[in-house]
């Protein structure tokens, strides 16, 4: 799972004598899933062709489609392509067929808890990005962000009330008792706020700690631990705090004061759905799941959307854009991903629009020419 022994993109960006490779374990899923992995590779194949990268795809099925063909939304098989793999890129898992199974099962918690537990993945950073063509699309008022936002919640995976224990439910009399725990130690703190004060950097260099401070025992030690570290790393980097209460009326009112938000576990998950609602379609939308070294998963912010799965009209960009940070944080190929980003942007500066973010005056297309128009752009 290691790059180590690689030479970096950034090194030969042109024409490269033997390119280096790079496996990537492919899991579509379901839904739109599969059409927009599909239209996402050729780009891919693209970059690796300017910037000297072979990319090696191992397919494995992985959510609902999993459940069908083998009766677990995670087989072993699967995990075992993962392992062998650099990277996973992900589609996205779940739909109203397996709505129905014990919540355990479904698709979305049987495949993805486990895959963030099993690699790792304990740093999430979910960009919510309005671009300044696309402020329309976004339910705030245009005049309140006039130039688009920019924010990067940046949400711990693998810890807090999601994996806590005790968990369970027991009979009681009269009834049920069910516990979760919220459970932080330091070390699990204090690496994805490492994690987060380093991507700070790269941007803004803001940070805002979300918490619950003033009722929360683990907010106080997120507190505690996050000001020593700014103080003692990153003194360059601007810190404040905000109660997740707050910053989810933050969010709607003004996002533009928002650089980077660490955020605990569920906060992550409440809030990152929240900015990706603001920042107008879902379909833009890239992720970034990071274990310690360069293992990560990627997949698009969205879900399956299976109200338009199969039709030929779903936005690609989300997946094209989380092969980009696929290039960035796993095969340290940033010129490569700045590749990818800056071709989506030209895409739709030159006016194309899937279905989601159309508006009149704009050329309306579907997920293949949506890809093929971004793939022309990618020098
Ligand atoms: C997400 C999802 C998952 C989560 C669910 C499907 C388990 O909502 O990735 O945000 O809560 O983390
Ligand atoms: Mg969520």
């Amino acid at each position: 799972m290691s790059t180590d022994t690689l030479p970096s993109a950034a090194a030969a960006p042109t024409a490269p004598v033997s390119p280096r490779t790079a496996r990537i374990a492919v899991l579509a899923g379901d839904g739109i899933g599969p059409e927009v992995m599909e239209a996402t590779l050729p780009v891919l194949d693209k970059v690796g062709e300017l910037f000297g990268i072979q990319f090696e795809y191992e397919h494995a099925l992985v959510g609902g489609i999993a459940i069908d063909t083998s009766g677990e939304a995670l087989p072993p098989k699967t995990l075992e392509t993962c392992r062998r793999a650099d990277a996973i890129l992900f589609g996205s898992v779940g739909g109203p067929k397996w709505e129905s199974l014990p919540p355990p099962q479904q698709p979305e918690r049987a495949a993805l808890l486990p895959l963030r537990k099993a690699f790792g993945l304990y740093a999430n950073l979910r960009p919510a990005v309005c671009h300044p063509e696309l402020v329309h699309a976004s339910p705030i008022k245009s005049e309140l962000i006039p130039n688009g936002f920019d924010v990067l919640i940046f949400r711990e995976l693998t810890g807090g009330i999601y994996f806590g224990q005790p968990k369970g439910t027991t009979a009681i009399e009269g009834g049920e008792r069910a516990v979760d725990t919220l459970i932080y130690e330091t070390p699990e703190i204090t690496r994805v706020t490492r994690a987060a004060f380093r991507a700070a950097r790269l941007r803004a260099s803001k940070l805002t700690l979300v918490d619950k401070a003033n009722v929360l025992e683990s907010s106080l030690l997120w507190r505690k631990t996050v000001k020593a570290i700014q103080a003692q790393e990153f003194p360059d980097v601007a810190l404040n705090f905000i109660y997740v209460d707050n910053a989810a009326m933050q969010l709607l009112k003004n996002p533009c004061q928002f650089d980077v938000m660490l955020c605990e576990n569920m906060f992550g998950d409440i809030l990152s759905d929240e900015a990706a609602a603001v920042a107008g379609s879902l379909g833009l939308l890239p992720s970034a799941s990071l274990a310690e070294g360069t293992f990560g998963l990627y997949e698009p912010s969205g879900g399956t959307a299976p109200d338009i799965a199969g039709k030929g009209i779903a936005n690609p960009i989300a997946q094209i854009l989380s092969a980009a940070l696929m290039l960035r944080y796993s095969f340290n190929a940033e010129p490569a991903a700045k590749a990818i980003e800056a071709a989506v942007r030209a895409a739709i500066a030159d006016g194309f629009r899937t279905a989601d973010i159309y508006t009149p005056g704009t050329n309306k297309v579907g997920t293949k020419e949506m890809a093929a128009a971004i793939l022309a752009r990618v020098k």
